[in-house]
Formats: structure tokens, sequence, C-alpha cells
């Protein structure tokens, strides 16, 4: 199998901190910096519509100076579209967005939103930004995806995160799935040290999205050593 496997840290709640007092510090951008420099492949960040942490500055600073792709995680509205078409960054992951929601709760509907979708996804497409849909590890919404041409699927590792039993027999079919779609296989949401094995080790997994854990640790050890500790137990699961 493909040894290689890629982590985008997700500093959406370095945002979160920074919001608490409405100053300056602590700065994502300089987070991102120190985050690629720690060794991840990558920055993700949600610019929800109620801007609750990552602000549309942010957005703008980190998509215009970073050579590291920037994975944009929004929710499937106008807005978004023309923000992420305007700001080019490398990915775009489409979630389901809910206001009253503490985190991304569920996978996109890709069934019964496809008619919304797909003109979406085209146009993102013709902006050369590589589009992935969130979703359950669902079959029916893993061939809705491919159907409508996204490129990438992220799977919600939510449930299986939080102990559901038969979820990473799930993960691991839909994951299968995908290399027979022809989609490009990510994984993330409630990942830690000491459940990232199993998903890492999923051979058509080729990018996990790991974030809250990450900066919670971080506050234990430094980022750069949460980073690399992460980074490890991802290869060691490829071995
Ligand atoms: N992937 C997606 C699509 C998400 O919405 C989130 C949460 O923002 C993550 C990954 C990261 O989840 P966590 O912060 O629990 O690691």
């Amino acid at each position: 199998m493909d040894q290689h496997i890629r982590l985008g840290v997700n500093i959406d709640h370095v945002a979160t901190i920074r919001n608490a007092r409405g100053g300056t510090h602590p700065d994502p951008f300089t987070v991102a910096e120190a985050a690629i420099a720690a060794g991840a492949d990558g920055i993700t960040i949600h610019l929800r519509e109620d801007r609750r942490h990552i602000r549309d500055e942010d957005a703008e600073k980190i998509c215009a100076r970073f050579a590291a792709p920037i994975n944009l995680e929004m929710a499937a509205t106008e807005e978004m579209v023309e923000i992420a078409t305007r700001l080019k960054p490398h990915g775009v992951c489409i979630v389901p967005e809910r206001r009253a929601e503490v985190t991304t709760e569920g996978g996109l509907d890709v069934i019964g939103s496809h008619n919304s979708l797909a003109p979406m996804i085209a146009r993102l497409n013709r902006a050369n930004i590589v589009v992935s849909l969130f979703i359950d590890p669902d079959p029916e919404q893993l061939r809705a995806a491919a159907y409508i041409k996204a490129a990438v699927v992220e799977l919600h590792t939510g449930a299986y995160a939080n102990n559901k039993p038969g979820e990473l027999a799930r993960l691991a079919a839909a994951a299968a799935l995908t290399t027979e779609l022809g989609l490009e296989c990510h994984a993330g949401h409630g990942l830690t040290f000491a459940n990232v094995t199993p998903i890492a080790a999923l051979p058509e997994v080729r990018e996990l999205n790991i974030g809250h854990y990450l900066i919670g640790e971080a506050l234990l050890t430094g980022l750069p050593a949460a980073i690399i500790e992460m980074k490890r137990l991802m290869r060691a699961a490829r071995m």
C-alpha cells in the first residue's frame, strides 16, 4: 500500500482562544506556520457562517501566503463559493453547517442535495480547487459523491471516535469503496493519539484532518511535539 498519509492540522481553535479576548493573540497564521514547520502536510480552516472562530481576514492571509496546501472547510452556500473562488485554496471541503451545533455533527446529505451541490462543485473545479465532501461512511452517499464529480470524500470519524459499535467496519468498507468509485479518501473528526491508528491503517486513506485534540495537547506538550507524535503514529500505522 502507499505508505504516505498526510496530516492536515485544523487550527480553528487557535482562533477560538484568540476570540475569547477579542485581541490578536494567539495568531492563527503564526500557529499555522509553526504547524508546517513541525511537519504538518497542510492546514485546515473552517470559515463558518457565524465566523465564530476563523474570520475572513484569517482565511485571506492564510490562503494568500502559504505554499503548503490549505483546505478550506465551508458550508454549501453561495457566499462561501464566492469566497473560495476568490481565495483559491488548494482544496475545499464542503460540510453541513447548523448554527446551533458545537461542531460539525454529521456528514453531508449528498443524495438529498445533489442538485445544488453539483453546480457548486463544477464552479470550484473551474477555479482549480479540489473539492471534498464530508460524509458519513455510507455507501449510497459515496456513490452520490462520485456521481456529482467530487474528487475527494472525507469520511466522518466522529461516531467511531465516540466508540459507536461497528463504526470501524463501516469506515473500512467505505474507504474500500472509494477506490472502486475513483474517489480520493480522507478522514477526520474526533481523532486522538488513542484512536488514530486503525483509521491511519486503512490503506485507501490518504489524509487525516485533525484539530481539537492537537490544539488541546499543545497546551501540555507544545504544538510541534503533538504534531510530531501524531505523524509518528500515522506512519507506524502504515507499516
Ligand atoms: N474534518 C472536518 C470536515 C471537520 O469539520 C472537523 C472539525 O472542524 C475536523 C475534520 C477536525 O475535527 P477535530 O477538531 O475533532 O479533530
